[in-house]
């Protein structure tokens, strides 16, 4: 199971994450991005590997 992470202390609230995995990321009031679920399901995997890459503060890590 892979597993997800967001460091609030590097995410300037850019928003890809979102856009590139809408089930697995969303943004708080003050644009700052959270998990929607730490452990992401399997067919999820891949959106969230395209999400971490897209991240230009790398504030998104993944545990395979
Ligand atoms: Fe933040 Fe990176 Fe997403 S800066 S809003 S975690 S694309």
């Amino acid at each position: 199971m892979t597993r997800v992470a967001i460091d609030g202390s590097k995410c300037q609230g850019h928003a890809r994450c979102v856009t590139r995995a809408p089930e697995l990321f969303d943004v708080d009031d003050e644009g700052i991005s959270f998990v929607l679920a730490e452990e992401v399901p399997p067919e999820h995997a891949d959106a969230a590997r395209q999400a971490a890459e897209a991240c230009p503060e790398r504030a998104i890590s993944l545990q395979e």
